[in-house]
């Protein structure tokens, strides 16, 4: 074979030498035998320079205590050992060949410790290879980040698709309301009537029943004018005992009492529920607080009653210019959070008080309360720690909303285990007055 080797090289070793890959002869006191072209190129020391050597004296940089460990256990085991990229980027720290790749800083390497064996079969000496691998390194780290992203932004997809069936499914919830709103005024509506009459006929059946008493008892007071043993007084006796009269006489009083209790109690729930209805929404006008507050009480009532005490301390309030139907559902959120924040039984405080151009609304409950985290997001649409199906978490950002709209305030105070208070401030004048002054 005639190929053009220096003369102090065979072939084989010529092409060893001129391998892409770092090749090195180690033995087992880590001396160097050989030492290839692709080192000297990538160290900048000659063979002269290192062979005959100790590796780890003349490359104090490298991990001495696992390179030892590397060769001694392919001396002991006759095995070949190796190490890849991801166990340990590299042995010798050596300039790659693209500059131009960020996040790398040194040439990515993979080892391989082969032993080598003398005639009797034991090892004499072990060849450390070693494989730039840079560029499949710098593309897997490439591939892994963009895996991590593309999974980060699906679940952020996921996420944001959630948030949308839920704001739809709430946008359906409030569609629903407001048709149940609708049909309640007019069911409202069309109960007024008869309760009106029913109640006006009952009063004047309540006048007409005593003035029939009055005249029954003036007959009987005439009794003993009619002939004892006569027919009729026989015939009156046998209807007065027929009848009982006595208990006639003592409980019509009290049935029509009755009635005319149970008409007015119809009449008020129909009143609230107009009251309550979403049919006037957007209205402004001055309304009495306290009435919206009662008319609202009532309204969730069934989800109130079994959680909690109510007290009330009302203080002297004026009328407030603001929309009495938003309003309330602000205050029915509020009354709900509360009962939801109550495990078994406590209490809920409503406390109103007028101060200069503002009057205040506070709702306190004993409830579990808020850390701070949840109070620095209580007012973020979609802010729920209730189970899905019985949070929203857009009571709260929808009342920011409305209170906003009346130039007003929520105040919020609240400890972990120990209750929490909002405070709604508002404008007596509304934000109308407001806009003048600014
Ligand atoms: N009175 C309260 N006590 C404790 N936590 C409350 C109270 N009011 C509101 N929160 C917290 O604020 C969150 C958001 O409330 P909200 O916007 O009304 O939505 P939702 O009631 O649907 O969860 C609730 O899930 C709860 O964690
Ligand atoms: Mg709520």
């Amino acid at each position: 074979m005639d190929i053009d080797t220096p003369a102090d090289l065979n072939w084989k070793e010529y092409m060893v030498d001129r391998l892409d890959a770092g090749v090195i002869l180690v033995d087992r006191e880590l001396r160097v035998l050989f030492w290839n072209h692709f080192m000297v190129m990538h160290t900048g020391r000659g063979a002269e320079q290192v062979v005959g050597k100790n590796l780890l004296e003349q490359f104090p940089e490298l991990p001495q205590r696992w390179l030892k460990r590397k060769v001694e256990g392919v001396f002991v085991l006759k095995n070949q050992a190796f190490s890849s990229w991801e166990q340990r980027p590299y042995l010798f720290k050596l300039a790659h060949n693209r500059p131009m790749t960020g996040g790398v800083d040194a040439m990515y390497q993979d080892l391989s410790f082969m032993p080598v064996l003398d005639m009797g079969g034991q090892v004499m000496a072990v060849c450390v290879s070693l494989k730039d691998v840079t560029d499949a390194a710098i593309y897997a780290m490439q591939l892994k980040e963009a895996r991590a992203t593309l999974e980060k932004e699906k679940t952020e997809q996921q996420s944001l698709i959630k948030k949308l069936e839920q704001a739809q499914s709430q946008l359906l919830q409030s569609e629903k309301m407001a048709a149940i709103g609708q049909l309640a005024a007019g069911v409202a509506h069309e109960i007024n009537n008869p309760v009106g009459f029913i109640k006006s006929n009952v009063t004047s059946m309540k006048k007409y029943a005593h003035d029939m008493v009055k005249l029954l008892d003036t007959y009987i007071d005439s009794e003993p004018q009619l002939q004892p043993d006569s027919k009729q007084l026989e015939q009156i006796k046998q209807i007065k005992d027929e009848i009982d009269f006595e208990y006639l006489v003592e409980d019509i009083d009290s049935l029509i009492e009755e009635t005319i209790e149970g008409v007015d109690r119809v009449s008020k729930i129909v009143k609230d529920l107009k009251d309550f209805s979403h049919v006037d929404q957007g209205e402004w006008d001055y309304e009495d607080l306290h009435h919206c507050l009662d008319s609202t009480l009532n309204v969730a009532w069934n989800e109130l009653k079994y959680k909690a005490e109510i007290v009330k301390d009302y203080g002297d309030l004026p009328q407030v210019y603001c929309m009495g139907s938003q309003i309330n559902q602000v205050f029915l959120n509020m009354l709900v959070n509360a009962a939801h924040a109550i495990a078994n039984r406590g209490t809920i405080s409503i406390t109103t008080r007028h101060q200069g151009h503002h009057v205040g609304i506070s709702i306190t409950d004993n409830g579990k309360g808020m850390d701070e985290e949840q109070q620095r997001r209580v007012f973020e649409p979609f802010f729920t720690t209730k189970p899905v199906g019985k949070g929203t978490g857009l009571g709260m950002s929808l009342s920011y909303g409305i209170i906003e709209k009346h130039h007003g305030k929520i105040n919020l105070q609240s400890a972990p285990g120990e209750g929490t208070t909002f405070t709604i401030v508002l404008p007596v004048e509304g934000p109308a007055r407001q806009e003048d002054k600014d």
